[in-house]
């Protein structure tokens, strides 16, 4: 299959891993990204690197009109915290940014495109594990703008008969196993790279927030999902959308949940380090638990995670931290 794809985002964290598969086996990658958070560092030389951003009518033109067959999209803004603080910048991002896209493909008539959707659509589980069908509730703006694309996406589907799949990704983490992505996030406000800036020294120490939920160790439980695993999911999501001629919506996770503790003594294991970490208060709008189903995935896809173990996750992270 020569088709030609557009990755948005592809110097960030998942987009540039899954462009450097792309490109391995084979495809014709062109990478929009305006670096406000990727690095240079992360792109593929062997992709056509345009530097812009999705919400720029004259770049998009200008990519589109180079020929595109397919989109994988994950620029956006993704910070739960900071959307809940200005919601106009997160439904402008990614809501207009991914409507924008969406009427270049109309323009263009591009017909597959791949989206990084996330558990957030979710909101606080009534049941687990989530299975696909579970209600959508999202508790912060940030979920929302995810369910809003889902939901744009279903029309755009409906009256333009394009394809596309809906990745819900858990808790995405790890660095590439091949040791191809050198670029580390800047600031990061998830647990496994706080973790590891603990361990080499670029922060003092690290708060675990609350250890009184309901969970053996009282700290939260949660679904760690390797990048390299959430990157062969988006191939295949590919794979099945052309050959199935069909959209598909599903998790990515592995159906185990670990504790803030669990990961912290895996890093420890990993590393031969030890995490300078304070017990601190609830960080609010967490829930106790959040583990996927990730049954759907298999059985359409035929899909699995096999690098998701905590230590597999942090033995990927020491080359890019340690
Ligand atoms: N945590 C700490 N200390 C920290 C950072 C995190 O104790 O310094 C804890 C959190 O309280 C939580 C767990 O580690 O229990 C994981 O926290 P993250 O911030 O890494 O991830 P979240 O589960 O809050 O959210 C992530 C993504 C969201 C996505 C969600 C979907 O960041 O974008 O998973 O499940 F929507």
């Amino acid at each position: 299959m020569n088709l030609k794809i557009l990755v948005t985002g592809g110097a960030g964290y998942i987009g540039s891993h899954v462009t450097h598969d792309l490109i391995s086996l084979g495809y014709n990658v062109v990478v929009l990204d305006n670096l406000s958070k990727g690095s240079l560092l992360n792109i593929n030389p062997k992709s056509t690197f345009v530097k812009g951003d999705i919400r720029d009518e004259e770049v998009l033109e200008k990519v589109f009109s180079s020929g595109i067959d397919v989109v994988f999209h994950f620029a956006a803004l993704k910070a739960a915290g900071e959307s809940m603080i200005y919601p106009d910048k997160y439904a402008l991002n990614n809501i207009g940014g991914t409507v924008k896209l969406l009427s270049m493909m109309q323009k263009y008539k591009v017909k597959y495109f791949i989206f990084s959707s996330s558990a957030a659509v979710y909101g606080n589980p009534v049941n687990l594990p989530i299975n696909e069908s579970h209600p959508k509730e999202p508790i912060n703006y940030y979920g929302y703008t995810k369910l809003a694309i889902e939901e744009n996406l279903r029309w755009f589907s409906e009256i333009l008969g394009i394809k596309y799949a809906a990745l819900r990704y858990f808790n995405a983490t790890g660095y590439d196993v091949n040791g191809r992505i050198k670029g580390k996030e800047v600031n990061p406000a998830n647990l496994c790279p706080i973790i590891m800036e603990v361990l080499s020294g670029e922060r003092n120490g690290m708060e675990v927030f609350g250890n009184d939920y309901d969970t053996p160790d009282g700290t939260c439980i949660r679904d760690y999902i390797h990048v390299n695993d959430l990157s062969s999911a988006h191939i295949k999501a590919l794979d099945y959308i052309v050959k199935k001629d069909s959209n598909l919506v599903v998790n990515l996770g592995t159906g185990k949940g670990f504790s803030v503790m669990d990961l912290i003594n895996s890093a420890e294991k990993v590393t031969g380090k030890k995490v300078n970490y304070k017990i601190t208060g609830r960080r609010p709008g967490d829930p106790a638990e959040l583990i996927a189903d990730p049954s759907l995935a298999a059985e359409l896809i035929g899909w699995k995670a096999i690098y998701s173990s905590p230590e597999e996750i942090f033995k990927s992270m020491i080359p890019v931290y340690l």
